[in-house]
């Protein structure tokens, strides 16, 4: 195998590309085919030393170093060590011309001992030879040139926008593997696709993925997670001392691990009462806290957190605020985020605060969402993380939330009581299985909870 150096798609493809294939990397405009190839040489040459060359008729080199070093590219140093060469035949409008650069890249090739080539673009060549030369170039230059030497090459090709995925050109035959790069405007943000329509002696278990070009980087692939199994629920508890009555919520007692929603009605505000829990958790026990919060600046969080932190002894270090405009990236992008968040950080305690953020802003389609963070949750669950979920809704809404996916569903509507807010506290009766009981929560000054057990403890 050939490892494309991009890691995640090594590991769908079981290690790369076959050695010696040629893949067709077809996109539209500006997909990131150019960066698919630079990575594919870039990774190649440094991590493996495999020498490669890269023909390009459309990029003056120097732009191509420049745009590459903002990806976390540096060709210049890998040619100074002779383990990368570029071809530069933009100057090529004339039939002699491609026959030149194609000279010059296997000579190239030979001379550099190349493992790795690509070929950018197809279409470049085909607008000066048209089609049926350019199948006789391509077929000349990198199947019979290239496949009796073993090396792996890319030939890429442009896929005007619109044109239908499938018939993009001659090189389709030629070829061993396909790879299609697509770029669309979901919801107001560019969303990257990449699909494998095809790649010799390899079962691909997902043909469509979602990437992102990024600087640093280069490209990213994200993989769907791959959870077979649902993790059961841990039969550790959690015990809050000072908040005992919670048990009257779970059914008995908090389990490690729970993954637990609440419908906040405004103009209720469940999320101090829940630092309030958790701190008095943290004091006794240790742990730590990852709040990601939706809708509120970090320093508004921090400023909720440092007085109970103070109160209750807790170290700062030990709450991690995380807080994340929801509008700024797509869906999969912040889902591959917080699973690599929560797996780094596997906090003890994960609140989410205004979670109806984010399909809000993503759609307004709950399905979309919820599969996203279905995978997520049962993560949590398996990592054991304790974790709060804030839904917070106009008193007229119902929100779609589909009951069988958390471990329990709290309610919580404001209250009136002799002038006085209370939060009123009621499990989702189907999400329990032990007696319960709701609660009436009243703040009190001085950052406590005064909690009051509906009918008696
Ligand atoms: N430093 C960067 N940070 C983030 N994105 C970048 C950066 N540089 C380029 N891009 C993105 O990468 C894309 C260009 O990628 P690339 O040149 O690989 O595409 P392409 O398919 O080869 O395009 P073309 O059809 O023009 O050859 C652009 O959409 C641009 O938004
Ligand atoms: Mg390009």
């Amino acid at each position: 195998m050939c490892p494309t150096g991009i890691d995640e798609l090594d590991e769908l493809l079981n290690g790369g590309f076959p050695r010696g294939d040629i893949i067709l990397v077809a996109g539209h405009p500006g997909a990131g085919k150019t960066t698919l190839s630079a990575k594919f040489i870039y990774e190649g040459a440094k991590r493996f030393k495999e020498p490669g060359v890269y023909l390009s008729f459309l990029e003056p080199k120097n732009d191509f170093y420049r745009f590459m070093r903002a990806l976390g590219m540096d060709f210049e140093e890998l040619e100074r060590r002779g383990l990368v060469h570029y071809i530069e035949g933009i100057q090529t409008s004339t039939f002699e011309g491609i026959e030149d650069a194609l000279k010059e890249f296997m000579d190239a090739i030979v001379k550099m001992n190349a493992k790795r080539v690509v070929m950018d673009s197809a279409t470049a060549i085909t607008q000066v030879a048209g089609f049926r030369l350019t199948r006789e170039l391509i077929k000349n230059a990198m199947v019979n040139g290239l496949k009796p030497l073993g090396i792996t090459g890319i030939l890429i090709s442009e896929l005007p926008i619109g044109a239908p995925s499938v018939g993009y050109g001659v090189e389709e035959f030629l070829v061993d593997g396909v790879i299609i790069l697509k770029s669309t405007i979901e919801n107001g943000v560019l969303v990257r696709k990449m699909e494998i329509r095809k790649m010799r002696g390899t079962s691909i278990p997902y043909a469509e993925l979602y990437f992102d070009i990024a600087p640093g980087v280069g490209i990213k692939v994200y993989l769907p997670p791959r959870m077979e199994e649902i993790p059961a629920p841990s039969e550790a508890q959690i015990y809050i001392p000072h908040a005992k009555e919670i048990r009257f919520l779970c059914g008995g007692y908090l389990r490690k691990g729970s993954q637990i929603a609440f419908i906040v009605r405004e103009p209720a505000s469940v999320l101090p009462l829940l630092i309030w829990w958790v701190l008095g958790y943290i004091a006794r026990y240790g742990g730590t806290l990852l709040i990601r919060t939706y809708s509120k600046p970090p320093q508004l969080i921090r400023q909720a957190v440092k007085a109970h932190a103070k109160k209750f002894n807790v170290e700062l270090s030990r709450i991690i605020i995380d807080s994340i405009n929801p509008t700024a990236k797509p869906l999969y992008v912040m889902s591959q985020y917080n699973r690599e968040s929560d797996t780094r950080i596997n906090p003890t305690f994960l609140v989410f605060d205004s979670l109806q953020q984010v399909p809000m802003v993503h759609s307004n389609d709950w399905d979309d969402f919820f599969r996203q963070h279905l995978n997520n949750l049962l993560l949590r669950r398996k990592l054991g993380i304790t974790s709060f979920y804030i839904y917070n809704v106009k008193s007229s809404e119902e929100i779609p939330i589909p009951l069988d996916i958390y471990d329990l569903i709290i309610k919580v509507r404001p209250e009136w009581r002799d002038s006085r807010l209370y939060l009123y506290l009621e499990p989702h009766p189907i999400t329990v299985s032990g007696p319960v009981k709701p609660l009436y929560v009243q703040y009190k000054e001085g950052g406590e909870f005064q909690i009051e057990v509906v009918g008696g403890q």
